[in-house]
């Protein structure tokens, strides 16, 4: 990283580059204005003379190159950010005199990959860092991913966003168009990618994924996405669809269980608490089990349960109801982990009261998607207020933002492309479905 100290108004550096140009103009000027009407009678006074010529041209050029290098036109990159940071700094930061110093803010600066990170030490000079960031953004002309103030200090991630995934394509890959030939899926533990550097490692702590997005922001789409990874990885998958819509038909359609019914879905969460104590009384109940193992060290098969629209399944059942799939929910969360059984929970939105906190704190992975979010949603699902990205929220419909224990705070996401029509991968999906590990087996 660079560091920008603003402490004095550059008055030395600008009498220095004054000073090699008018050396430089003068050492160009002479010998020409002396040569007009053609060489001298001294030969010693020509060869002085020619040298100064050639040492004004060549400083000339230099301190072009120089200028040109450090302005905000420079090909350098992080040469261009010191200038325009400089800039910046003049147009929008108040600076005070301070005897001959002026006293101002310090920057550090750097370029990492695509991404422009931007530290601001205030030094008492600004109010509002959010809005400072805001500005900055316009400034460079790129979108601000992330901003964090901590103690006298912002940080600004500038980048333009990275391409979103081609869903389909990930989960295709490798796999013969016609379906033909004996290509079998293996069963894989390998992190499921999301957007950038966002992934949902279902053998880590954040397992469980909280999915938070108004209607129409793109939830049951990027389900379709999980769910078909997860048949891609060769786990088992169960699906929980409360309003009843064409996420559920799909996964029927293939032959994935689907519960709709509160009856259907208490009956599928007790067979996957039942599946779950299996697991722990076959391999962690003997008195000579590996402490270490887990799942993907005994090879199990994951099992993960989609549950789109929770609230809507809670507000169908009764009372008794309600809290049975709270409590079974509730253990899955809490002890799925070690034996693979992982929970993607769905709703549009997330007030203090709506899941208990047995469930939603152990959802360390949490999305949400969507324009228009609740500040109460946000701070619910994300831990962070929307005036902490700076208003620089670009929710949208499958665009929004992640934290996993990995991310290093909010990240901004894009959810992988998905075709319009489920009847361009329908085959695809049938396909891992019925390929590789008869599915049910292999427990
Ligand atoms: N990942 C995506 N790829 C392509 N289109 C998407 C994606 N996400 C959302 N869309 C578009 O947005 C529409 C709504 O998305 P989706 O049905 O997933 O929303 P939802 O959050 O499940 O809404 P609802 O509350 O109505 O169930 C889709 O029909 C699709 O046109
Ligand atoms: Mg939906």
């Amino acid at each position: 990283m660079h560091k920008l100290k603003l402490k004095t108004d550059g008055s030395v550096i600008a009498a220095i580059k004054q000073s090699i140009l008018v050396i430089a103009l003068l050492f160009i000027i002479l010998p020409i204005f002396i040569f007009w009407d053609g060489v001298t009678a001294i030969p010693e006074l020509n060869e002085i003379l020619y040298d100064m010529l050639i040492v004004g041209i060549f400083l000339l050029l230099n301190y072009s190159i120089l200028i040109f290098l450090l302005s905000r036109y420079s090909p350098v990159k992080i040469l261009k950010i010191r200038k325009q940071i400089i800039n910046f700094t003049r147009l929008f930061l108040k600076s005070e005199t301070d005897g001959l110093l002026i006293h101002s803010v310090k920057w550090i600066y750097g370029i990492k990959g695509r991404k422009t990170i931007i530290d601001l030490y205030f030094n008492g000079l600004v109010k509002d860092s959010a809005e400072i960031g805001r500005k900055l953004s316009e400034y460079l002309g790129l979108p601000m991913l992330k901003y964090e103030e901590s103690d006298g200090k912002a940080r600004y991630i500038f980048a333009n966003p990275p391409k979103r995934y081609d869903g389909i394509m990930l989960i295709g890959k490798g796999i013969p168009n016609e379906y033909k030939g004996d290509y079998k899926p293996d069963v894989s533990y390998e992190p499921i990618p999301i957007y950038d550097n966002i992934i949902w490692n279902y053998n880590s702590e954040a397992l469980h994924i909280l999915l938070i997005a108004p209607s129409g922001a793109g939830k049951s789409q990027f389900l379709r996405y999980l769910g078909g990874m997860v048949l891609r990885r060769q786990h088992m998958l169960h699906v929980i669809d409360a309003k009843n819509s064409d996420l559920g038909r799909l996964f029927r359609h293939i032959g994935v269980g689907v519960a709709v019914e509160t009856d259907e879905i208490i009956k599928m969460l007790t067979k996957i608490v039942n599946e779950m104590n299996e697991r722990y009384s076959k391999y962690f109940a003997a008195d000579n089990a590996d402490i270490d193992a887990n799942f993907t060290s005994l090879g199990l098969k994951g099992e993960i349960l989609i549950f789109d629209e929770v609230l809507a399944a809670l507000g169908e059942a009764d009372k008794k109801q309600k809290a049975e799939i709270e409590r079974l929910l509730g253990q899955l969360a809490l002890k799925g982990r070690a034996v693979g059984i992982s929970l993607v929970i769905t709703a549009q939105k997330l007030n203090a009261t709506d899941l208990p906190k047995s469930i939603t704190e152990q959802c360390q992975t949490r999305i949400i998607l969507g324009a228009v979010v609740s500040d109460e949603t946000f701070h619910q699902a994300t831990g962070y207020y929307k005036k902490d990205i700076a208003g620089a929220y670009k929710g949208g419909v499958g665009k929004g933002y992640a934290i996993t224990p990995k991310s290093d705070g909010l990240a901004y996401i894009e959810t992988p492309q998905m075709p319009e029509k489920t009847s361009d991968y329908i085959m695809l999906f049938k396909e891992l479905r019925d390929r590789g590990t008869p599915y049910g087996e292999g427990r």
